[in-house]
């Protein structure tokens, strides 16, 4: 344990000397952590936001983490810094001014499991050999730069990459022009779990596109110019198809029966959420469709006839944001059995059929912010202040069906005035069969008498 120990002192006294502490050259705040899965501790040098402007010349052996992130590096070059560490496994160069890579930069580095380099300013990636002997990389992030193309071959050198971000570089043309631009031509591991291609101003998806990743689980394909929801893996659990150019959701397009998780925020080109879309979507858990303010209907249908439905069990939704003006009392049977509904922000019309929401309360997000929008005169009130007198059509046992109310007037008049003639005869009996005074001979109103 002693031993264990001072290795521990001399390992960190020998960091201390190189790149961490005051006494440094620059000043990086480094520690002993655990590592989140393994618990192994691992040491990391934290060198972020120090104004650093080239990549360190002497990077001690032991970090295993190195985040050099927030500086102004503005290549990878062998010369006269070429990084050597057979322990290092993470490397984090994001937000620096990164504008070429050399071929060599990271042969060095043969254990390094993530590398970082979104954010920074790739025009292009010379050849295939940038990644050789990085053969451990799991995870690679090139988002946020400036990548147009990418060459031939480019993750066969890859074949552990498991998590890969393009997001957010002018590569939609170059990656879409033919069925397979990844497996075939960047040769990407099929093994690939999770691939995010936002951004990329993606028009059109072939449809084999995504074929062979049968362990993909993740995949964001988010502001995009896509039509539709591409075939993507019957493996995806988790889809994000935010910010395209959907003008409605349909069952077609959406039969993935692992997903879990699905997006579908930022369009103002949705329109329509078409009867049974979500019907196939089995393990569904979370659906969020926000910010799409033509999305003025939410099918009565979308998952299922309710009251029937036993086999679909999503705990949250969110329709924030959108032009909603109702939504059918028939989802109070999947309310029942979720975590979270998100319904704030639209255009709701307060009418009878919307009073259902009330009882959902304790499920519904910021209740109080669910508010009309129609009819003018309770416009802004939140549904749960609603009182019968701004609904009073919808509260038939205090103040009656408007039908029901002139009915009722009209009845009540009739019984009084039943009454009042009943009082009137009790009180002023008139003798229809033997009257006091008959007409007839000695009555003031005999005609013989008139006539005397
Ligand atoms: C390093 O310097 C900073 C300020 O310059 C100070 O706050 C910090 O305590 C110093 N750390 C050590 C270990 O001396
Ligand atoms: C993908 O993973 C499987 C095991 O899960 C393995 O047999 C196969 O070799 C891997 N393929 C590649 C290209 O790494
Ligand atoms: C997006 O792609 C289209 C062609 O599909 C192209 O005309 C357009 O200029 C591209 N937009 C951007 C911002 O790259
Ligand atoms: C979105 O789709 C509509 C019609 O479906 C089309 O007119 C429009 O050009 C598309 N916009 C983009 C950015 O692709
Ligand atoms: C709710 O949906 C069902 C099934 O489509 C329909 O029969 C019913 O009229 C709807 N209710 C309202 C208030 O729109």
């Amino acid at each position: 344990m002693l031993k264990l120990l001072l290795i521990f002192a001399f390992v960190v006294n020998s960091v201390l000397s190189d790149l961490c502490g005051n006494s440094s050259e620059y000043k990086c705040r480094c520690k002993r952590v655990p590592e989140p899965n393994t618990r192994l501790p691992v040491i990391v040098a934290d060198c972020s936001d120090l104004n650093i402007d080239a990549f360190p010349s002497n990077v001690d052996n032991d970090i295993n983490v190195l985040k050099l992130s927030v500086n102004d590096i503005e290549a990878l070059d062998p010369n006269p810094s070429k990084i050597v560490s057979n322990d290092l496994q993470t490397l984090d160069l994001s937000y620096n001014k990164i504008a070429s890579i050399n071929d060599e930069f990271f042969l060095g580095i043969p254990n390094l499991r993530e590398l970082d380099l979104s954010h920074n300013l790739i025009t292009s990636l010379d050849d295939d050999s940038v990644f050789q002997n990085l053969n451990q990389l799991e995870r690679l992030d090139l988002s946020f730069n400036k990548l147009q193309t990418l060459p031939d071959l480019l993750f066969m050198k890859l074949p552990n990459l498991k998590y890969l971000d393009l997001s957010y570089n002018p590569l939609g043309g170059f990656l879409t022009g033919s069925q397979d631009e990844l497996k075939q031509k960047l040769r990407l591991s099929v093994n690939v779990t999770s691939l995010s291609l936002n951004g990329l101003n993606i028009s059109n998806i072939p449809s084999t596109y995504f074929d062979d990743f049968n362990d993909l689980t993740y995949l964001s394909l988010a502001d995009n110019s896509l039509d539709n929801i591409p075939a993507v893996p019957y493996s995806v659990e988790h889809l994000d198809m935010s910010g395209n150019n959907l003008t409605f959701v349909s069952a077609r397009y959406l039969n993935y029966h692992s997903l879990k998780v699905l997006h579908l925020n930022r369009m103002p080109s949705l329109k329509e959420i078409h009867h049974y879309a979500f019907y196939n979507l089995v393990a569904l858990e979370k659906l969020s469709i926000t910010d799409c303010p033509n999305l003025k209907k939410f099918s009565d249908l979308a998952f299922d006839v309710a009251s029937k439905n036993n086999h679909l069990h999503p705990k949250y939704l969110s329709l924030a944001r959108n032009g909603l003006q109702k939504l059918n009392d028939t989802y109070k049977y999947f309310f029942r059995s979720m975590d979270h509904v998100d319904l704030t922000q639209n255009r709701w019309r307060c009418d009878c059929d919307i009073l259902w929401l009330k009882e959902f309360e304790h499920v519904l997000y910021m209740p109080s912010e669910i508010r009309c929008f129609v009819p003018g005169e309770i416009k802004h009130k939140s549904i749960l202040d609603l009182k019968e007198k701004d609904m009073p059509d919808c509260y038939p046992a205090i103040y009656g069906k408007k039908s029901h109310r002139i009915l009722i007037i009209v009845l009540v008049s009739a019984v009084l005035v039943l009454i009042g003639l009943i009082f009137y005869l009790l009180r002023y009996p008139v003798n229809w069969l033997g009257s006091k005074n008959p007409i007839g001979p000695n009555s003031p109103y005999n005609l013989a008498a008139t006539g005397e």
